[in-house]
């Protein structure tokens, strides 16, 4: 991601060394006189926290050598859906906004933000790209004009709108409502006009079961054609089969080192981050 990138207009790469002493803590040393520059540095905080350790000592390292201004690009942005305030419980991205703007952070750009509330727990600006272009031409050619695009919760009516006017899609968007009782979900719905095809948009395909009760209940309703979309991939201790449905799509947000369950399509976000970069330092 990182190579294709700095081939982007007004970006070069960037030269530091990470290693470890013996004890296994982090050192870095720049390669590069950064004093005064803007520096992206593309990065992960998803589990294990190894690399989140890493990328703060960068960043640290950086704003203390004058970098102007520090974007950690994330793609996706784990402990996001840790955003509410429950009694004696962690808030996971209260926790995450905190960390990366000690480090040095001034702004994090990242992949369909799970929320608006995570913008108010982070004391640092989040710019979200919309995956929404990617999901339309990757079934645009599909002649799903006439699907329906439906939310599996309220949460993902947002970037269910936004694929569905990047489709063409004139029907409005049938959604679930999905309540969780400590381990347990259960879904209401969907509530609307589901029709015949369905395209089922979440930010996040975690274990499945969101969609797989989503899909279950279209089914019932009569939907004959299901579709998935779902923006970062995780697919731990899967619930759902991604073959077991029409077609199935993730971007490529979330650092892999084998490929996708079988029946998925992975697209790569490279467009959205060239788009973003490229506007502002070409
Ligand atoms: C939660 O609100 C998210 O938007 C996703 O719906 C959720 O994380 C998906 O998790 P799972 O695939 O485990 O049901």
């Amino acid at each position: 991601m990182a190579r294709e990138l700095v081939r982007s207009p007004g970006m070069v790469e960037g030269r530091f060394r990470a290693d470890r002493y013996g004890n296994g803590e982090w050192h870095v040393s720049l390669g590069a006189d950064v004093a005064g520059k803007e520096c992206v540095v593309l990065g992960t905080v998803t589990p294990p926290a190894d690399s989140m350790v890493a990328l703060g000592i960068l960043v640290h390292t950086l704003k203390k050598e004058g970098a102007r201004r520090i974007t950690a690009l994330l793609p996706y942005l784990a402990y996001a859906r840790a955003d509410k305030d429950h009694e004696r419980e962690s808030m996971g991205a209260a926790w995450l906004g905190g960390f990366l703007a000690s480090s040095g952070v001034d702004e994090v750009v990242t992949v369909d933000l799970h929320s608006d509330r995570d913008r108010v727990l982070f004391p640092i600006p989040i710019v979200s790209l919309s995956p929404a272009t990617l999901f339309a031409r990757a079934f645009g050619g599909r002649r799903l004009r006439d699907a329906v695009v439906v939310a599996p919760d309220r949460g993902a009516i947002p970037q269910c709108e936004a694929a569905r006017t990047a489709l063409g899609i004139l029907r409005p968007a049938a959604y679930f409502e999905k309540h969780r009782h400590g381990r347990r979900m259960t879904q209401c719905g969907p509530f609307g006009d589901v029709g015949e095809t369905a395209i089922l948009i979440d930010d996040i395909f975690d274990t499945g079961m969101t969609l797989s009760l989503a899909v279950r209940a279209l089914r019932k309703r009569g939907v004959r054609s299901i579709f998935v979309a779902a923006t970062h991939g995780l697919f731990t201790d899967l619930k759902f089969r991604p073959d077991s449905v029409a077609g199935m799509v993730v971007t490529d947000t979330i650092p892999r080192t084998k490929g996708p369950p079988k029946g998925v399509k992975v697209l790569s976000v490279i467009p959205l981050l060239k788009g973003h970069f490229g506007a502002r330092y070409a």
